[in-house]
């Protein structure tokens, strides 16, 4: 095995020949210029200078391709690892005349950095280059997955994390983009690292295209891949970092005069492997979904699959994945589109008027404070964050005999837009405090509260078993599809059921290819929801959750009554006709009927893209 050296990961395992570099070579002013941003809206650039936070790592990203590069440079520079370029306080670059093939890459990487990292000055950067023959079943670097930057006990006081971008010429690194459940571990005896490699799904790979240069965070889990035939591979990783990193074997930049830093003992070394289950309840999920072991042993059945996938260059469809996973998956999805729909039929028996109050102005903790539904709940519907799954945000038990005492409604407004009142009919009053709850914590973390309308749809049924209470696909709520050309402020919505509770699909879902004017976003979900991501939430709890949660109705098991409860916050313009009146807003009558409604319902006028999955487009391949 040709592992040479590892980024951060195991210090004492790097083999980098010291390098003596010229203290001659080009000072380069960082220029500020205009490029456009890849992938604006991706959470990289969201949490880049944020302090370091677990809490990442549930809702994982995709990095971000910048597109193809020539990197025909690295063979023809030294191998240097971590050598620093840009010091603290200064906007100059000082790069030693060995590295001068790679001048130009490292500027036009550095002016991408200076244009979307505004603390550019305060940071340091360093490089790091590999060039060398890596023989079949070798790795050129750390083999197990890890991620560049993770910050443990070490750091009390966690410092804003590093991000770093990174380019191969072949056999680019693998990402496994999927919920990792970590920050119940502790963090002063926890080998973070081994917590990945326990967790990580096979199914869940997504490998690099070559020649691409990537943006990638402390919160995306990879790894190098083992290769499969004898190759030469090339390797280079810009690091933008808040503090210096002395270790050791640093290659030293006499342009700046460094000198060798000390020995030190890896801190790796004193951290264990976590025998300890996965808490899911303390992620707002139900316990009792996939251990460790289970992932090992769908792993084991998927390897063959993995490495078949992975050893040509050629993307697979995804339904060949699908086929090769070890669900069953085919016999499942058949199973479900069996299932008869059979959506709420609403008595629409006249409500009366009852009270008008307005939420409080209090102060709620943020639950899930780096979730990503706060900052999409003000940004307009974008299909690319599907790419970034999330958990729905638990927001604790409610009482479901009180909303079990109210009659069936549906997306019946309680408030108009430009507007505090709240207008609860007098049949809606057992729930009243609920109500209060949420508007309460409504207005506190949505800036636009005001501005919202909310509506609600109350469900109780019986439903029988094997059919589903609610729609049975995967879909995410109030996706807006072809009847929104221009894209609405995304809705968001507060949920509750009761037994079984909802499924969430939490991976990457790939669907901004789609041409939602024709082409139906939900049959994308269901031809690519794994079995092995559904994580089911807790009955009887409400859950914040916006368009980008991936979720489906579970098939009934059992019987009795099944309840559902959503109150939705959105623009005026996404209500939609046939609504439950609201006897309070009667005068607001007119004003409704004037909206500008989209009456395309997105399942019953488009079809289903039979399209294969344009992975490039995505910067990845599988
Ligand atoms: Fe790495
Ligand atoms: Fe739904």
């Amino acid at each position: 095995m040709v592992y040479n050296a590892n980024d951060n990961e195991t210090v004492d395992n790097i083999q980098y020949d010291a390098v003596e570099l010229s203290d001659i070579g080009e000072t380069v002013q960082i220029r500020k210029v205009w490029m456009p941003t890849a992938q604006a809206w991706s959470p990289v650039y969201t949490s880049l200078n944020t302090p370091f936070s677990f809490d990442h790592y549930t809702s994982p990203r995709l990095p971000v391709d910048l597109g193809p590069f020539n990197l025909d440079f690295v063979e023809n520079i030294p191998r240097v690892l971590r050598l620093t370029i840009k010091p603290v306080g200064s906007l100059i670059l000082h790069i030693p005349e060995e590295l001068n093939p790679a001048v130009s890459f490292i500027k036009q990487v550095v002016e991408y950095e200076m244009m979307v990292n505004p603390n550019l000055e305060d940071c340091e950067v360093h490089v790091t280059t590999d060039y060398g023959f890596v023989p079949a079943n070798g790795t050129q670097r750390f083999p197990g997955w890890h991620v560049d930057g993770l910050q443990g006990g070490k750091f009390k006081n966690k410092l804003v994390a590093e991000h770093s971008y990174i380019a191969a010429t072949n056999n680019p690194t693998e990402f496994c983009v999927q919920p990792f459940f970590i920050k119940h571990y502790d963090e002063d005896v926890t080998n973070f690292f081994k917590t990945f490699d326990q967790q990580a799904k096979n199914v869940n790979i997504y490998r690099c295209l070559p020649n691409h240069l990537y943006l990638m965070d402390a919160y995306m889990v990879h790894r190098t891949p083992t290769i499969i035939q004898d190759t030469h591979r090339g390797f280079i990783r810009i690091t933008v970092a808040n503090a210096p990193l002395p270790i050791e074997h640093n290659t030293l930049n006499p342009m700046l005069g460094q000198s060798r830093h000390e020995f030190k003992l890896d801190i790796r070394d004193w951290l264990r492997e976590p025998d300890q289950p996965i808490v899911y309840e303390y992620y707002g999920l139900e316990a009792g979904n996939i251990t460790v072991e289970q992932i090992a042993e769908m792993n084991a059945n998927s390897f063959k699959t993995f490495n078949q996938t992975h050893a040509s260059e050629d993307s697979k469809t995804l339904s060949e994945v699908n086929t090769a996973s070890p669900s069953s998956k085919e016999t499942l999805l058949e199973k479900r589109n069996k299932a008869v729909q059979d959506i709420g039929t609403f008595e629409d028996k006249p409500l009366t008027p009852g009270v008008t109050i307005t939420a409080e102005s209090r102060t709620y903790p943020k639950v899930q404070p780096h979730s990503p539904t706060y900052r999409d709940m003000v940004e307009e519907f974008n299909p690319y964050k599907y790419t970034n799954p999330r958990i729905p945000i638990d927001l604790g038990v409610a009482n479901v005999e009180q909303i079990q005492a109210t009659p069936n409604t549906l997306r019946m407004p309680l408030k108009w837009w430009a507007s505090e009142e709240i207008h609860i009919p007098k049949e809606m009053l057992p729930i009243k405090s609920l109500l209060e709850r949420i508007f309460t914590y409504d207005k506190c973390h949505n800036p636009l509260y005001f501005e919202q309308v909310a509506h609600i749809t109350h469900d109780t049924r019986e439903v029988e078993p094997g059919k589903t209470h609610r729609f049975p696909g995967f879909h995410g709520d109030d996706l807006q599809g072809g009847a929104f050309p221009e894209k609405e402020i995304a809705a968001h919505s507060y949920i509750l059921t009761t037994n079984p509770a909802t499924e969430f699909c939490l991976q990457p879902f790939f669907v901004a290819h789609v041409d939602d004017s024709f082409e139906r976003h939900f049959t994308e979900f269901d031809k690519q929801a794994l079995e092995e991501n559904i994580y089911t939430v807790k009955s009887e709890h409400v859950y914040l959750m916006d368009p980008y949660a991936v979720h489906r109705t579970p098939l009934e098991a059992g019987e009795g009554l099944r309840t559902f409860l959503r109150i939705t916050f959105s623009t005026p313009n996404m209500l939609l006709p046939h609504n439950t009146l609201n006897p309070m807003l009667a005068d607001r009558q007119e004003e409704y009927e004037n909206l500008p409604m989209p009456h395309l319902h997105e399942t019953r006028w488009t079809q289903a893209s039979d399209r294969e999955l344009p992975h490039q487009m995505y910067g990845i391949s599988r």
